[in-house]
């Protein structure tokens, strides 16, 4: 067994280096962490499929090569969701999970920090039992044009938690000093260090100029979306069914999809009409249910919920949940930093068929090796602004339980690139009102000014704590 302490060595390196062993040795039996709670952040393997050279995915995007895209996006669903050889709270976790969360890249409580009760570094930081889920209500949902979201509490009412994920390499490149103006290094993972550059600019810097550094390509950044599973009945969960599966079409929010599934923690079989006596048990209060299926929990990524992590679920919430109840993985947003303006493709739940116009996307393409639970989330991209990049029809992609909320503007035609370009510090960052057009990176003088700095398409890093 690796000692987890190998990887407090500085630098990337390292770390990528012990978490390879420790990839290596899963198959002759999964290193245990030497204290519970701790979990080594696993790279994802590289190989043909990742990074995969921007001019390759540039040929894919000129030429409108959408299965060639939708390939790279299952390829890189299936990759991370491979076993790590991490475990928490005897649960094996796919490499996605055990990567570094809001609270290791951006770690609020700078005091403890400096004084070394929360490892000085990152690499100490992850070396210690932390929050594997950091369980929080979606911020978009709290972000209306002209509020500042930094300013803006993480805590609220809804559905669905969703949290921030950063691979090593997405999370060793914040949380190292950055060189920018003056020879001078900053800091971007507080929004003390990203206001002090966005100071630092000389005169006559373009606002195309007054830009963070780049992110390496290896670079990934996911938002999961978790909702809960009860460890004994049925549970309702409301399923994807296009806008038309919605008593509101212009914000179909998940409270308004009129298909809902039954999930059963210990049921086996495949998919089925619910019986009227399944229905009967269940509460459908605050849905709008009208059509019931049942599914056993099988279809879902579970994981059985720890005491401390039910309690942050319910403050996030306002349900009831209680330890030994399942978080259950609903949707994932995905980006990587192969091109210059990102890799954008998002997964939802989808057991049983597609949508009926395969609306925003669907199960196409999927590997046959994908496998369950994995094989039961639809997808879709958004590589480029547009279809092509000669086209003026815009690619639309978003995640039905994420964009759909009424908060964020023109949802259902957004996607992902046109907002996470406006992404600044400096001032009240506005989202774009509607998808009519491309948006100029960096030059559209509504988002790009001599008082911004554009923070590399990064929402987490533009409203940095
Ligand atoms: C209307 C604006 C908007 C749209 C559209 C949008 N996002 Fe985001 N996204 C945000 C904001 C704001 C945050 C930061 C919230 C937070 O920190 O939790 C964020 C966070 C993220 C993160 C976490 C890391 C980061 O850079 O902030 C990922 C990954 C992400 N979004 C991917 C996507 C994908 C993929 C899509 C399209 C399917 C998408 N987003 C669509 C606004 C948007």
């Amino acid at each position: 067994m690796r000692k987890i302490g190998l990887i407090a060595a500085s630098g990337l390196l390292a770390l990528t280096a012990a978490c390879e062993q420790g990839t290596k040795t899963s198959g002759e039996g999964a290193p245990a962490p030497a204290t519970p709670g701790v979990v080594t952040p696993v790279p994802l393997p590289v190989g043909p499929n990742f990074p995969v050279p921007t001019a390759t995915i540039n040929a894919w995007i000129d030429a409108g090569d959408t299965a060639s895209i939708r390939g790279h996006a299952w390829s890189l669903w299936q990759a991370m969701a491979a076993p790590s050889g991490q475990k928490f709270n005897d649960q094996e976790l796919p490499i996605w999970e055990t990567w570094a969360g809001p609270n290791d890249v951006f770690p609020t409580n700078l005091a403890a920090v400096q004084a070394g009760t929360n490892g000085v570094s990152l690499e100490a930081r992850l070396a210690k039992p932390r929050v594997i889920r950091n369980f929080a209500a979606p911020l978009q949902f709290h972000h209306a044009k002209g509020v500042k979201l930094g300013a803006l509490g993480t805590f609220g009412n809804s559905d669905v938690t969703a949290d921030n994920k950063f691979n090593p390499q997405a999370a060793t490149f914040i949380d190292s000093p950055q060189a920018g103006p003056g020879g001078a290094k900053y800091d971007y993972s507080t929004q003390s260090g990203l206001t002090k550059l966005n100071a630092s600019w000389p005169t006559g810097t373009t606002p195309q100029n007054r830009g963070i550094n780049e992110f390496p390509v290896q670079a990934i950044e996911l938002k999961p979306v978790f909702g809960t599973v009860a460890a004994k009945g049925l549970t309702v969960q409301p399923l994807w069914q296009g806008p038309g599966g919605s008593t509101n079409p212009t914000n179909p929010t998940i409270r308004t999809w009129t298909t809902c599934m039954l999930v059963s923690p210990d049921g086996t079989g495949p998919v089925r009409p619910a019986t009227p006596a399944e229905i009967a048990s269940v509460s459908t209060a605050g849905t709008a249910c009208k059509t019931f299926l049942w599914t056993p929990l099988s279809t879902l990524y579970a994981v059985r919920l720890t005491a401390p992590e039910a309690k942050n679920f319910a403050a996030a919430t306002g349900k009831t949940v209680a330890e030994g109840d399942y978080a259950v993985l609903l949707a994932m947003h995905v980006n990587t930093k192969e091109i210059p303006f990102w890799t954008w493709q998002t997964f939802w739940w989808q057991p049983g068929g597609d949508t009926p116009n395969g609306f925003p996307g669907s199960k196409q393409g999927q590997p046959t090796s994908l496998g369950g639970p994995w094989s039961n989330y639809a997808a879709c991209t958004a590589y480029n602004q547009t279809t092509t990049p000669s086209s003026q029809t815009m690619q639309v992609c978003f995640n039905p339980y994420l964009e759909t909320d009424p908060s964020i503007p023109a949802g259902i035609t957004s996607n992902c690139m046109s907002c996470h370009g406006v992404a600044v510090v400096g001032n009240s960052q506005p989202y774009p009102a509607n998808y009519n057009k491309p948006i100029a990176f960096f030059t559209d003088p509504t988002y790009f000014s001599t008082t911004v700095t554009h923070t590399d398409f990064s929402w987490a890093v533009a409203t940095s704590p």
